[in-house]
C-alpha cells in the first residue's frame, strides 16, 4: 500500500480519529495535558512491555498518539478514551492501554503497535 498523508488540524485536544493504511486501522490521538503527563508519570519497569511515553511519541510532537488499532491479544479494535487509563479499552476481553497505547490490564502481551510514519509538517503526517 502508498503512504497516506493525514492533516491533523481538525483534530482537536481531547479528540482522536480512526484512519485506513495498508488495511488497517489507525489511531491518531490529540493528547491533553493531562494525557500526557499520565503516559509519562509511569514507572515504566512495572509495565508488562516496558517502553517509555518518550520511545512511543516523536519528539517535539508529543501530543500526538499513532497506534495501530489492532488489540496485541487476538486482533479486536480497542475503542478509544474508555478504560482505566485515559486510552484505549478492548471490548472483547478487557485489555486496557493507556494514553500512550501501551498495555496495562487484562490479557494482551503488548503495547498497541506503532505505524511506521513521520511529521511533513507541524499540522500533517506522512503514515507509511
Ligand atoms: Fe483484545 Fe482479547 S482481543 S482483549
Amino acid at each position: 500500500g502508498a503512504p497516506i498523508e493525514v492533516d491533523l488540524a481538525p483534530i482537536a485536544d481531547g479528540q482522536d480519529i480512526k484512519v485506513f493504511w495498508r488495511g488497517k486501522p489507525i489511531y491518531i490521538m490529540h493528547r491533553t495535558k493531562k494525557q500526557i503527563e499520565e503516559a509519562r508519570d509511569v514507572n515504566v519497569a512495572s509495565l508488562p512491555d516496558p517502553q517509555p511515553d518518550s520511545a512511543r511519541v516523536k519528539e517535539g510532537h508529543d501530543q500526538w498518539l499513532v497506534v495501530i488499532g489492532i488489540c496485541t491479544h487476538l486482533g479486536c479494535i480497542p475503542i478509544a478514551h474508555e478504560g482505566n487509563y485515559d486510552g484505549f479499552f478492548c471490548p472483547c476481553h478487557g485489555s486496557q492501554y493507556d494514553s500512550s497505547g501501551r498495555i496495562r490490564q487484562g490479557p494482551a502481551p503488548l503495547n498497541l503497535a506503532i505505524p511506521p510514519y513521520a511529521f511533513i509538517s507541524d499540522s500533517k503526517i506522512k503514515i507509511g
